[in-house]
């Protein structure tokens, strides 16, 4: 076997392109193939049926990435074979072909198309960056990435992973916050997904000045991807979740809708806040302390003067209903004599120089050290320290600036992380560091609300960072164009494992117009995660701030929130267990369909698996939809939209474009003023028929608690038959006793009087029912600017939620 660790003077020398090279011998191991080429050694491991790992390196013993993988390698269920140029490693999914004189790839599907090749040119290095180049199919796509920003499909766009503070990033800028290097590639022979697992400066080049190849590689490291294939996108992403781990089931609260400020202060602006919510009858959930909470921003104190008594504060707006978030910063001021500082530096936890000196930046409190999250003890240190939160009441955390951002934003490479006792310099550990900081918040509210489900919202992340947070797009700006982009970066999280994700409503930076807000706060009601949040120095931003109108349109939308939560949490719940985006890209379920990648369509999104919702600018009264396959009903009125068209949708400013998928189920509650106030008992579930079958899980827990996971929960399957019509609910399992002791059962689309209830005829009722309520008429002059739309004569039958098995025949 040649020697393959590369000399500092064979480094210095590489500036070329150097190939990896043809392959010199190989063997069989437990997963798959391990041998050497030329200038290196290079394995390929098989994880799963249709997922194989590919690594490449010049360094002695392979990088490892102790982060962001979850699973094991397979140990049986592939084949491997030889011929004189090639070798084989094929599984009951995916062949892969190594062509043995230049290490070029080829994954083929077992019929034999080919899903993605690699150019001749295959992998190989340029001084110390390594990168793979590949073919692109015809009429190829890709999509995902994470964070980032431009078109659905990123053809002919490149991408840089290096988590960036970016405030006020415009729509088209790279990089921002948070990398994850995993896209889906998607073209007729069939679709996959690569996750290039290397936390150093990583680019994705999908064909930016270049016509030959696509190509991704880092600045350092191996080359060490995941090739996954399945049948369908949402698999691919299964399978990318079940790599890379999956969110936790997150309190329902979390779900509520959320007000932040940079910065709420002093206390009793806190309590007016609050109370203005339950006054103005506009259900919330959760009140931020932004930085201002801290004294001279010092993370883990209060601030004596504005905030005398944080916990009387805090245990006032849980009598209100209210929870509490409240802002972490890394950056750890410098100053003897604050505790945290001086243990942190006794105990060797923050990052350093290679000479051991402390690294110092400045942030908000001035100079500062920086915890080293990739170390254990610093993390247990954290979770220590978090106590401070908890015995004040705090409920969740928000861990911000975690990039690790500092003034002047360009951190020296040669500091030093532990990086889970591998030792690493900035270049490896920063892309990881944030992931880390969330990791150790979740951790420390779970050790120190141990009866409670953590809720974090990171600003950085990495590949994985769903196990540990929800995620925020950042410093977005008040314009229209960012309110589009902003959902795009939701769904394109969304494609990338982090299905819990939202974007500050309003903009944090600028101003909102009076129509932007109105408009956003109706899209972010379509948002996993429903957030306000504007920046210091700015007018007032809370949804009452922009006069009548927008009041009442925000009031009505933050109310269809919280009627639609229990689909809500029922998705929460499915994404906890498959990974599957909550705000879906079209390009989730119609990937092949050319138009939904054009610019007027490509930010439509599926939310919870049956709204097709349509952003539009507020600037718009009308609007051009393009529907994709199937018949779409529209969600205030009914009205029938056939799918493969276009089609010009009204969109006053009070309604957004938000289409059901025919054959539909859906539950709905009563309107609440926050997510754990008692309903009035009834579950309303809306049906819709169609051309196919259709299932829903309803699901319910106490929405705050671990008991769930001992089986405390309750789930009940809706199915819908389109060939027999019948809509079945199966039995309750689990051994939670329902929210709901009655069942309104809508059935969208039916023009019967009667419909077998079990076998026994049951009359059908009837009323006209809205989804949003009617806006007032402000100016006591007549006004036409409203419109107001209610279902003419929607038929429903009530049953008490008891009732074991029910089937219902249409
Ligand atoms: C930057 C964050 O992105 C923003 O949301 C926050 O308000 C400020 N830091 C102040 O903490």
């Amino acid at each position: 076997m040649p020697t393959t660790d590369i000399t500092l003077q064979e480094r210095l020398q590489s500036a070329r392109f150097s190939a990896f090279g043809a392959i010199d011998f190989w063997k069989e191991n437990e997963s798959g193939i391990e041998g050497a080429t030329t200038t290196g050694k290079f394995k390929f491991t098989v994880y799963g049926s249709g997922l194989i790992r590919v690594q490449a390196s010049r360094f002695s013993s392979f990088e490892e990435n102790p982060y962001s993988v979850v699973t094991e390698p397979l140990t049986s269920g592939f084949e491997i074979t030889e011929d004189s140029s090639s070798l084989q490693i094929q599984t009951s999914q995916l062949r892969l072909k190594i062509q043995k004189n230049n290490f070029q790839l080829t994954f083929l599907k077992l019929d034999g198309t080919v899903l993605n090749e690699d150019d001749s040119l295959a992998t190989g290095w340029i001084g110390t960056e390594v990168n793979t180049y590949k073919k692109v199919q015809a009429n190829e796509k890709f999509i995902g990435l994470g964070e980032k920003t431009g078109g659905l499909n990123r053809f002919g766009s490149a991408y840089t992973n290096w988590n960036t503070d970016y405030f006020a990033y415009g729509t088209g800028d790279d990089p921002l916050y948070m990398s994850i290097p995993f896209f889906i590639g998607t073209h007729a022979q069939g679709s996959y997904g690569i996750f290039l697992d290397n936390t150093h400066k990583s680019v994705f080049n999908f064909g930016a000045s270049t016509r030959r190849f696509i190509y991704f590689g880092a600045e350092d490291g191996d080359m060490d991807y995941y090739f996954f294939h399945e049948n369908s996108i949402s698999e691919i992403i299964s399978s990318y979740t079940h790599l890379t781990g999956r969110m936790e089931m997150p309190p329902k609260w979390a779900l509520g809708f959320q007000q932040c400020r940079y910065s709420y202060y002093p206390d009793s602006e806190i309590y007016t806040v609050a109370r203005t919510f339950r006054d103005k009858d506009m259900p919330a959930d959760v009140i931020y302390l932004d930085i201002h909470h801290m004294e001279a921003y010092k993370v883990f104190t209060f601030d004596g003067e504005k905030f005398p008594d944080p916990k009387a504060l805090i245990a006032h707006l849980k009598t209100q209903g209210f929870r509490v978030v409240v802002i972490m910063d890394p950056g750890i001021k410098t100053e003897k004599g604050y505790l945290p500082y001086d243990e942190g530096s006794e105990k060797g936890l923050f990052v350093s120089y290679p000479d051991g000196a402390e690294y110092e930046a400045q942030v908000w409190p001035g100079w500062c050290a920086f915890p080293d999250f990739t170390k254990k003890e610093t993390r247990d240190w954290w979770v220590e320290k978090m106590q401070f939160y908890t015995d004040a009441g705090v409920d969740g955390f928000w861990t911000d600036m975690n990039e690790p951002a500092s003034w002047g934003q360009f951190t020296p490479n040669l500091i030093e992380f532990d990086y889970e006792g591998q030792g690493a310099s900035h270049r490896k550990a920063r892309n990881i560091y944030g992931m880390q900081m969330a990791r150790s918040a979740q951790e420390g509210s779970a050790f120190q609300n141990p009866k409670e489900r953590p809720f974090v919202l990171t600003r950085a992340g990495f590949a994985g960072i769903q196990r540990h947070a929800a995620a925020w797009t950042g410093d977005n700006v008040a314009s229209e164009e960012h309110m589009l982009a902003g959902v795009r970066l939701v769904n394109s999280l969304g494609l990338s494992g982090v299905s819990f994700a939202g974007y500050d409503v309003g903009g944090f930076a600028g101003e909102a117009s009076k129509s932007l807000f109105a408009r956003w706060m109706s899209i972010a009601t379509f948002s996993p995660f429903f957030r306000a949040h504007s920046m210091i120095n700015s007018n007032d931003a809370e949804p009452w701030a922009f006069g009548e109108e927008v009041e009442e349109i925000s009031r009505n939308y933050m109310k269809l929130r919280y009627k639609l939560l229990p689909t809500l949490y029922s998705s929460f719940y499915s994404s906890s267990k498959n990974g599957q985006p909550i705000s879906a890209s079209l390009a989730v379920d119609y990937p092949q369909d050319e138009r939904i990648y054009l610019s007027d369509f490509q930010n439509e999104y599926i939310f919870c698996d049956r709204f097709l919702v349509a952003p539009v600018e507020s600037t718009k009264e009308i609007m051009k939809v393009y529907l994709p396959a199937g018949t779409w009903y529209s969600l205030y009125s009914d009205e029938k939209f056939e799918g493969r068209r276009t089609h010009f949708v009204e969109c006053p400013l009070n309604y957004l474009p938000v289409f059901v998928k025919e054959s539909s189920l859906f539950t709905c509650q009563s309107e609440v003023s926050h997510t754990a106030e008692q309903t009035d008992g009834v579950l309303s579930i809306h049906t819709y028929p169609g051309e196919q079958d259709c299932s829903f899980i309803h699901y319910e827990d106490d929405g705050l608690s671990l008991e769930y996971k001992k089986g405390a929960h309750s789930k009940r399957k809706l199915n819908y038959s389109a060939k027999t019509k019948t809509i079945e609910l199966t039995e309750v399992d689990g051994e939670y006793s329902s929210d709901f002791d009655q069942l309104r059962i809508y059935f969208h689309d039916f023009k019967g009087k009667e419909v077998q209830v079990n076998g026994e005829s049951v009359k059908v009722k009837s009323e006209n029912f809205a989804f949003l309520g009617k806006l007032t008429e402000f100016d006591p002059l007549p006004e036409t600017s409203h419109p107001f739309h209610e279902i003419q004569d929607l038929t429903f039958i009530e049953i008490p939620n008891s009732t074991k098995r029910i089937t219902i025949q249409l």
